[in-house]
């Protein structure tokens, strides 16, 4: 059956309770996106189609989450492809509402607070961002519930999320305990090139020799990974002096921090032998771009 695509609330509810009852259905899911997909989107539908009875990708370009209006305007918008993209890998619908359907009278007053865990990081260099992207989160997670008209009981409802976007992951995970949504965020891992270049729709506006460049990232990050396999010390200033050796590439940060609470883990990461869980975490700019990397760390 081909993709179907709606544009409102209330088309998404009456459709998404019809194909539930049509299967026979007992979970649903939802893939919130902001469109412009690549391999690593394909890898969370997939993942969701696998999973659930129904799946809902949403493609919305959320303004409260852009802090410069240039950036919101410059966000590629590439529907037909995205649909395709989203109809290969199974996906049922497909809600893709306007602004106006999302936020009717202009932004809203009240906003989701990201709190503490959205200062630092993405956070510090783009003020307001996850308040901004938690807000649509929230709406998107009411939107895509599945309703009790389904006649199916209480159908499963789960979220699916990318682990490229640690800072985000974490706070959607924190918004869902701390805020008792009724939804399983499932996290996803990172898609990579051949190469080890984490998947973006940023990747697109870097040279060939800004992504050979960039390619120091995720080395870096491997590296980090590899020593806390061995339980070695992650000695951290030296992952960073590699990647501050490369020209090209701006370093914002490199840490290593608790996967729940994004606080750095200093003691694990120079002479101690690594233990526990953690996630290494990296930023910089490259060329006219923002890049984001993490690998989540387990001995
Ligand atoms: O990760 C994204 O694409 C966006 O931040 C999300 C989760 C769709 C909210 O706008």
């Amino acid at each position: 059956m081909a993709i179907q695509l709606v544009t409102t609330a209330a088309r998404l509810r009456t459709e998404s309770a019809r194909l539930l009852k049509e299967k026979g259905g007992s979970s649903q899911a939802l893939v919130p996106t902001m469109g412009a997909l690549h391999e690593g989107h394909a890898e969370l539908a997939r993942t969701a189609v696998g999973q659930n009875d129904v799946v809902v990708a949403s493609i919305f370009v959320n303004p409260l989450q852009f802090g410069e209006a240039v950036d919101l305007e410059r966000y590629p918008r590439t529907l037909e492809a995205d649909l395709a993209l989203l109809d290969a890998a199974g996906v049922d619908l497909v809600f893709a509402p306007d602004v106006d359907e999302v936020y009717p009278g202009g932004e809203p007053r009240v906003r989701i607070s990201a709190g503490p865990m959205a200062d630092k990081w993405e956070g510090a260099s783009r003020p307001g961002h996850f308040d901004g992207a938690l807000t649509v989160v929230a709406k998107l997670l009411h939107y895509g519930m599945p309703g009790a008209a389904a006649g199916t009981g209480v159908p499963a409802y789960r979220a699916y999320f990318g682990q490229k976007d640690a800072q985000q992951l974490a706070l959607v995970q924190r918004m869902v305990a701390d805020l008792n949504f009724p939804v399983e965020i499932v996290p996803v891992p990172t898609v990579r090139s051949a190469d080890g270049l984490a998947l973006s729709s940023r990747n697109r506006f870097l040279s060939a020799e800004q992504r050979e460049a960039a390619l120091v990232l995720s080395r870096a990050l491997r590296l980090i990974e590899e020593r806390a396999n061995a339980r070695q010390p992650l000695d951290l200033d030296s992952a960073r002096a590699l990647v501050e050796s490369q020209p090209l590439v701006d370093l914002d940060y490199f840490e290593v921090v608790d996967p729940r609470t994004l606080e750095p883990l200093a003691e694990n990461c120079r002479e101690t032998p690594f233990r526990g869980e953690a996630l290494a975490l990296i930023a910089a700019r490259v060329g006219p771009v923002r890049l984001i990397d993490n690998v989540p760390l387990d001995s």
